[in-house]
């Protein structure tokens, strides 16, 4: 039996995350960040010692690592023993991962990885290249975009509330640098699938998004999902 996955593909802060977190959870599917396994490489090769530039010792690092994502404490990642998500969820970690993700051997190391995660009942998984490299038989791809200066006031606002300092050039520079460099990677650039919906989320909220990609799911895929996300939620990166 083939095991049914819905890819959400986007630049950061277009909402996939969120949309992947409530779908996966209302469905009571698995779910695939793999932005945060980019994000893992990145940060355990950096505490190792290993470089960008050591090929061998970096796919070798890949291959072998040992991740756990807790189902049982959310957000929770576990490298080797060691509780990282804090550090895995800094900015800087997202451009150090965008750094890795330039790397054909790094990206070919994460591919079975990454199809792992499809088991039963489904996987709704969410990155750069889950419509077209990884999963290019998903019979439900989205595609979420947002300008750059919208993403950056969702990022800014999100870690104002957190209580961390941050600029919004800064961050508005930042998203634009990652973008560049995510869309014209040679390997799996960051691009929408041909049969991939896209959803411009400018001016859209978590509700609406969900609202409007479960209307997408029910008409594909013939599954009825009922959201209680109220209608006043912000899109978090
Ligand atoms: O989604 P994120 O911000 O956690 O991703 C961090 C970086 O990882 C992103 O800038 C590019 C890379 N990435 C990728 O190349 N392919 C994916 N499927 C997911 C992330």
């Amino acid at each position: 039996m083939t095991v049914p996955v819905i890819t959400i593909d986007g630049p950061s802060g277009t909402g996939k995350g969120t949309l992947a977190n409530s779908l996966a959870s209302m469905l009571r599917w698995h779910l695939l960040d793999s932005g945060a396994l980019y994000r893992i490489v990145a940060v355990g090769a950096e505490s190792r010692g290993i470089t960008r530039d050591n090929l061998t010792d970096l796919t070798a690092f890949v291959r072998s690592m040992e991740v756990s994502f807790s189902t049982e404490f959310p957000g929770s990642i576990v490298l080797e023993g060691q509780e990282i998500s804090d550090i895995v969820r800094l900015e800087e970690s997202g451009n150090k991962a965008s750094l890795v993700a330039v790397i054909p051997e790094v990206r070919e190391a994460l591919l079975q990885r990454q199809r792992a995660f499809r088991r039963l009942p489904g996987l709704v998984a969410d990155g750069r290249d889950m419509g077209t490299v990884v999963f290019p038989d998903s019979p439900m791809k989205f595609f979420l975009t947002a300008s750059a200066q919208v993403r950056a006031q969702r990022r800014y606002k999100q870690l104002i509330n957190k209580g961390v300092s941050v600029n919004l050039r800064g961050l508005l520079l930042d998203i634009q640098t990652r973008d560049e460099r995510d869309s014209t990677r040679a390997v799996a650039p960051l691009l929408p699938a041909d049969d991939a919906i896209i959803m411009d989320t400018d001016a859209m909220n978590a509700a609406q998004v969900l609202a409007e990609a479960s209307n997408r799911i029910r008409a594909v895929l013939g599954l009825d999902i009922t959201h209680t996300i109220s209608g006043n939620d912000n899109l978090p990166g």
